[in-house]
């Protein structure tokens, strides 16, 4: 038998399996890879797809389609919802076209499109698997132009949903604070909707970042795992969803969109929503084998940095808004001493900016505090063979600045009046074309008069009434015209300095998605220095994005934002796995303390290529105290491993721990590595294995390390240790 209307897309040990049926495709298979299918299993699928009819439910047996609605006996979350002024609220979407095709990069892609009459829309949905696994979804809205009524489609809401397993019955999220970002949560996976609506105008520090359903007790290592990432950085749903009654065959979904305010996307005759693209991963290797997926996905894009990632200092922590020629020079001399090699001027070089209450928009250099220009400062950086890197948070006024005087009526807010400030700040309309060519001109003035080679972009505030006043001096809802001018405007910056990097900040990590990163070249990830903080924080951010993509730098021994005092071997270990800088006042810092910052800075240029091109990996340690994380080289013939203890345990001895990704096959020889230090113990002598492999080659099998496990020190608590890890080569020398 053909079974012709059956698509497969496959790729990277995935498939996803659509069966273009009428009047809607439906997804019969969202996870691992099935091979190429037979007609018999397609027809296998087809068959099995049809769950037993209920009672009290609809008189035919119920499916999971591409674009759920009420029209298919649907009763969670539909695919999409709206009104043309209270009429049209239940659409009928019908399959018009279905194209299919393979991908250049491996991967392959299904474009379906879908006529809802009662709405008077068109729906084109894209499903595209990337060859790293990861389904990219994305669907575009449009308002037919030859529209019947006369009135605007008022979208509600668009959510793109897959498919669950029963067997996936704990989720995980992420919420978080300003530095205490990407905290993840679990919990088990009930009947009703687990549902994380971020309306901050941004993803902010609570952000859910990736939403993952797996099988009960799923770790780093191990268990089936189902996740979706929402590439938006406005406002934005995540969702898992369970009926009783399943979801066709399937037993819930998963998925997300972004999060509409009524009136914001009101459709006219002709006029198209796209919605972001929601990426899907699926992984039977637990979170190590989600978070590959998206680091291939990430590192094959042809904008990704791929070049080295240049140790950068950020001037923030050392001098505050306390800018001086002479203080920076000298800093900038430091850093030139210890092989820093991007310097970033932070926030306080702009007129009126003497402290965090005025300047905002006043993108201009202050001639009081810098009188010949940043010139002398960036010709000094540049003479040193450093980069020059600059802040700006072009999004955001202070009511104190000359823009917020001549233009009002350029900042978000209502009629009835601005409503209360957040760090004295407002936001800046930028899709008001005047606003937004201001910033562009501004800042494009700026990044070329200076040869600025880095922005760092940062964004402290939420956007509460984020409303502009339209034609008629109605309020209307802005984020999503914002989001979209957003983008817009780091497109054409990065149109007009095609080498400019910029880093998306947002009060530390506040702003971290895939929809900020199409359009950067990394994220910081929080405000946090304190490396007890930060192991966390990027182990998690690590979830999704490489460490080449992470700003992690080292602070002062006792961190700004903790107080908490730290060893100088803690925090270097800690920030070296990421796009590692320093976040310090060098000119404060010993002789001794300098030259260790240059041994780690050296290092930092030893690893970068496996830490920024290698696998993370992550051990499941079963002691929330200690951490065992590294970077595998992808030919598995080298890699970094970081053990951390946070906090004692009770238990005093940590068992065997395996060292994961490496060949259990494999030879090789492992060296503790104490360019910055030894660690401290709470034992009277390490393991024997530590002890000889201290600064010493060692060698071990691959089926030791990373199949029984090795017995790692029981060190103090805030402390870590590096393990190097070579393959013993057999070959001609
Ligand atoms: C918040 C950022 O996260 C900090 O790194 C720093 O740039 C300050 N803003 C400056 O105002």
């Amino acid at each position: 038998m053909h079974v012709p209307n059956i698509v497969q897309l496959r790729a990277g040990g995935t498939s996803v399996v659509v069966e273009l049926a009428e009047p809607v495709p439906r997804v019969l298979h969202w996870g691992a890879d099935l091979g190429e299918l037979s007609d018999d299993a397609r027809a296998a699928l087809r068959l099995t797809a049809e769950p037993a009819v209920l009672n009290s439910a609809p008189d035919v047996p119920r499916h999971l389609s591409i674009w759920p609605t009420e029209a298919e006996g649907w009763s969670g979350t539909p695919a999409h919802e709206g009104h043309l002024d209270g009429t049209a609220t239940a659409p009928r979407p019908r399959l018009t076209d279905a194209r299919h095709r393979s991908l250049p990069d491996g991967g392959a892609e299904l474009v379906m499109t879908l006529a809802d009459d009662i709405s008077d829309v068109d729906i084109v949905v894209g499903y595209r698997l990337g060859a790293s696994g990861v389904l990219a979804v994305d669907a575009a809205v449009t308002r037919r132009a030859a529209a019947l009524s006369e009135g605007r489609y008022q979208l509600g809401g668009v959510s793109t949903l897959l498919p669950l397993p029963r067997r996936a019955d704990e989720i995980l999220d992420f919420t978080g604070k300003w530095c205490r970002e990407r905290a993840p949560q679990r919990r088990p996976l009930a009947f009703g909707g687990h549902v994380r609506e971020v309306r901050r105008g941004k993803p902010g520090h609570d952000s859910p970042y990736l939403m993952v359903a797996g099988v009960p007790g799923f770790g780093f290592r191990y268990g089936e795992v189902w996740g979706v990432h929402v590439a938006w950085s406005g406002n934005q749903r995540y969702l898992v969803e369970r009926l009783p009654e399943g979801a066709g065959v399937h037993a819930a979904v998963l998925g997300g969109g972004e999060l509409l305010k009524p009136g914001e996307i009101a459709l006219s005759p002709g006029e198209t929503y796209r919605t972001p693209v929601c990426y899907f991963a699926w992984s039977d290797a637990g979170l190590d084998g989600l978070a590959d997926r998206f680091h291939d996905m990430l590192r094959a894009r042809s904008a990704h940095p791929s070049g080295p990632r240049p140790l950068t200092l950020n001037t923030w922590e050392a001098v505050y808004f306390d800018h001086d020629l002479d203080r920076l020079t000298a800093l900038a001399d430091r850093a030139a001493e210890i092989g820093v090699e991007r310097l970033v001027l932070d926030d306080g070089w702009f007129r009126g900016r003497r402290d965090d209450t005025a300047g905002l928009g006043d993108w201009f250099v202050d001639e009081k505090v810098w009188p010949h220009g940043l010139t002398p400062l960036v010709d000094h950086v540049h003479g040193l063979g450093i980069q020059f890197g600059l802040w700006f948070e072009p999004e955001m006024i202070n009511l104190e600045s000359r823009v917020a005087r001549e233009h009002p009526d350029w900042i978000l807010g209502p009629s009835a009046g601005l409503g209360s400030p957040s760090r004295h700040q407002y936001v800046l309309n930028l899709a008001d074309e005047r606003a937004w060519s201001y910033v562009l001109e501004r800042v494009d003035a700026i990044v070329g008069r200076y040869a600025i080679d880095y922005v760092k972009w940062d964004h402290n505030r939420d956007l509460h009434e984020a409303v502009f006043r339209d034609a008629t001096g109605a309020d209307r809802p802005a984020v999503h015209a914002q989001t979209v001018a957003l983008y817009r405007l780091l497109d054409a910056l990065k149109e007009r300095h095609p080498a400019l990097e910029i880093e998306s900040c947002a009060g530390g990590g506040g702003r971290v998605d895939l929809g900020i990163l199409a359009r950067t070249d990394r994220v910081w990830a929080s405000d946090c220095n304190d490396p007890v903080e930060r192991q966390a924080i990027q182990l998690w951010t690590g979830q999704l994005l490489p460490p080449e993509l992470v700003g992690a730098h080292v602070g002062p021994a006792e961190a700004h934002t903790t107080l908490r005092v730290t060893a100088d071997s803690f925090r270097l270990i800690t920030a070296l796995f990421g796009h590692a800088g320093i976040e310090a006042d060098l000119t404060q810092c010993s002789p001794e303390d300098l030259e260790r910052l240059a041994a780690w800075a050296a290092l930092y240029r030893e690893f970068r290529p496996l830490l920024h091109h290698g696998r993370v990996v992550r051990a499941d340690t079963g002691d929330d105290a200690t951490i065992l994380h590294g970077v595998v080289a992808r030919d598995r013939t080298s890699a970094l491993y970081c053990w951390a203890r946070l906090a004692t345990s009770p238990a005093a001895q940590s068992g065997r721990v395996r060292l994961p990704g490496l060949d259990a096959a494999g030879d090789y020889r492992v060296r503790v590595r104490t360019d910055v230090g030894h660690p401290s113990a709470h034992h009277a002598a390490p393991p024997a294995w530590v002890a000889q492999a201290t600064d010493e080659w060692t060698a071990l099998p691959g089926a030791v390390l990373s199949r029984t496990g090795v017995p790692m020190p029981t060190l103090n608590p805030e402390q870590a240790m590096l393990i190097e890890v070579r393959a013993v080569t057999t070959g001609p020398v």
